[in-house]
């Protein structure tokens, strides 16, 4: 494994740090939690972690509200703590990926509190103020009544414009009020953001995950939207003019040129209403490493869809970047939610077979380990904003970010049993959680620890082309990865009942040996029993 490329061959797992793990006892995950747990990262076999934001914020968006982008907010610690976890991580051969949200900032940075001071403030710029569009007829015309630049709309709900008594102009936030976005277009907050990223490469940082990235730039004319049909406000528009401005490209040029002035340093870019020929045009060698095109995270439990989900990606990337895949994160339901009924694990290990075992980084969330289902939680409970704006219709993002299960005791061993955490715990965790399936073999823990092991031990499964065999059973996904050293096959169940997987190739038994299955001991006639994971390997 001389070529290993930790980005391209291994597996990269995201913490949503506030839910990992509470070293201090405030019942919000830190850093030396994480630190504290990096033995049991490693022994996983990820090869990086990517953290959801670390920064000083207010906490409108979880974090995605930055205040300050050279810091660590006090909750999760300090500067020390995350030179810490960096070293620790490092030692075990762990790479660190920060999520940088430079799309836009707090309303409670520095560079907004001043650009919103006064329209003279040398700041101003920094941040997108438009006047009032002078109203079409004279009615309207009065004291009080003013229109915003544009029809651009707010993705978490209303106008994308908050007007400003005390300039007397609108400011733009594509998110919420309090997330200003920031003016890209002027060369200082153009030189100030990349200061931010190489603040970071400095410290040792091995990645970032862009957030947004894709919305930096609007229409220099701020030109409106054309309509669409669409459910909210925000879907009955075609994003033509608020995101995917031609001028990304360069700034990604120049930023792929700095990460590539030091030693294997990556960018993962958030796709901004990603589709895979949207998140492949954003990658290549002068580009983004990898984009996410968050297809799987939209697809039915359906082999076709599946297919059809790895097709379009593999096709839309073609020779010139690598793919990844990812099935949960913190804006989208856990897939052990959207997938399994109950406690059952069958499925959900279908689902991670295949996502450790197709052409492409897997990324995969804490806790789809073991299996963590949502959390529900009753209105007056919910925290996430757009799920208290759109309950019942949409009930937010809390449910997927509640604590990471270590143990039976109260609060999981996340924080002790007299905290609160700051969301409650998932009540299954008595039987879900690491230390009791630590201890059983076909735990959904012990089932990803061996496919990572296994990704990691066979060339085919890291960077083997990928060949989709046609099966005659519609329930069954089948598909060989193929190396100069060796061939995998790989062949998935999805119902709930014995299936045929006829291919449409000879596949000679005497030659293949079962590398892993969750029901066999002996190589396969090729009938599957109900969501059977089977992998074989032929030298
Ligand atoms: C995308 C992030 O994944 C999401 O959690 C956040 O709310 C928005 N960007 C705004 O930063």
């Amino acid at each position: 494994m001389d070529d290993f490329l930790w980005w391209r061959d291994g597996v990269i797992y995201q913490i949503y740090p506030r839910s990992y793990a509470d070293s201090n006892d405030d019942g919000l995950g830190d850093l030396p939690g994480i630190t504290a747990r990096l033995d049991y990262l490693a022994d996983l076999g990820i090869d990086a972690i990517w953290l959801s934001p670390i920064y000083p914020t207010p906490d409108k968006d979880f974090g995605y509200d930055v205040s300050d982008h050279s810091a660590v907010d006090p909750r999760f610690g300090t500067l020390a703590d995350f030179d810490r976890l960096v070293a620790e991580a490092h030692k075990r051969g762990i790479r660190v990926i920060l999520d940088l949200v430079l799309n836009h900032t707090s309303d409670q940075h520095p560079w907004f509190r001043e650009s919103r001071a006064s329209r003279e403030n040398p700041k101003r710029d920094w941040h997108i103020w438009r006047d009032p569009k002078p109203s079409p007829c004279k009615g309207e015309d009065r004291v009080g009544v003013n229109r915003p630049p544009n029809n651009w709309q707010s993705v978490f709900g209303g106008r994308a414009w908050t007007y400003d008594k005390t300039t007397g102009q609108y400011y733009y936030h594509m998110f919420l009020p309090e997330q200003p976005d920031v003016n890209w277009r002027n060369p200082e907050v153009r030189e100030a953001q990349l200061d931010v990223v190489r603040f970071w490469l400095e410290r040792g940082v091995d990645g970032f995950r862009l957030d947004v990235f894709n919305a930096y730039f609007k229409d220099a004319q701020l030109r409106n939207n054309p309509p669409k049909f669409g459910l909210r406000a925000f879907d009955r528009q075609h994003h033509a003019n608020d995101c995917d401005q031609p001028e990304m490209i360069p700034l990604l040029n120049e930023l792929r040129t700095m990460l590539d002035s030091y030693d294997e340093r990556y960018a993962v870019g958030e796709t901004f209403l990603g589709t895979p020929q949207k998140a492949a045009s954003y990658c290549g060698p002068d580009l983004l490493h990898t984009a996410f095109s968050f297809d799987f995270t939209l697809r039915r439990f359906d082999p076709r869809q599946f297919l059809d989900a790895i097709r379009q990606w593999e096709g839309a990337l073609g020779t010139k970047a690598w793919p990844n895949y990812t099935l949960s994160n913190h804006d989208t339901p856990r897939n052990a939610t959207r997938y399994t009924h109950g406690e059952d694990d069958a499925r959900a290990k279908v689902a991670l077979a295949l996502l450790l075992t197709l052409r492409g980084t897997p990324f995969l969330y804490y806790g789809e380990e073991i299996g963590m289902r949502d959390i529900s939680l009753r209105r007056n409970e919910i925290l996430d904003p757009p799920g208290r704006r759109y309950w019942p219709i949409y009930k937010g993002r809390d449910g997927c970010r509640s604590p990471m299960q270590w143990d039976d005791s109260p609060n999981a061993g996340f924080c002790p049993p007299v905290v609160q955490p700051w969301l409650p715990v998932h009540p299954n965790y008595r039987t879900r959680n690491v230390a009791a399936q630590r201890e059983d073999p076909a735990s959904m823990l012990n089932f990803t620890r061996r496919l990572i092991a296994l990704r990691r031990e066979n060339p085919a499964l890291r960077r083997g082309t990928f060949v989709p065999l046609t099966c005659e059973s519609r329930h069954a996904l089948a598909y060989l990865r193929h190396s100069p050293e060796q061939t995998v096959l790989v062949a998935l169940n999805f119902a709930n009942r014995p299936i045929r997987v006829a291919c449409d190739l000879p596949l000679p038994a005497a030659n293949w040996h079962l590398l892993l299955s969750t029901a066999r001991d002996n190589l396969p006639r090729l009938e599957l029993t109900p969501y059977e994971v089977c992998i074989l390997a032929m030298m």
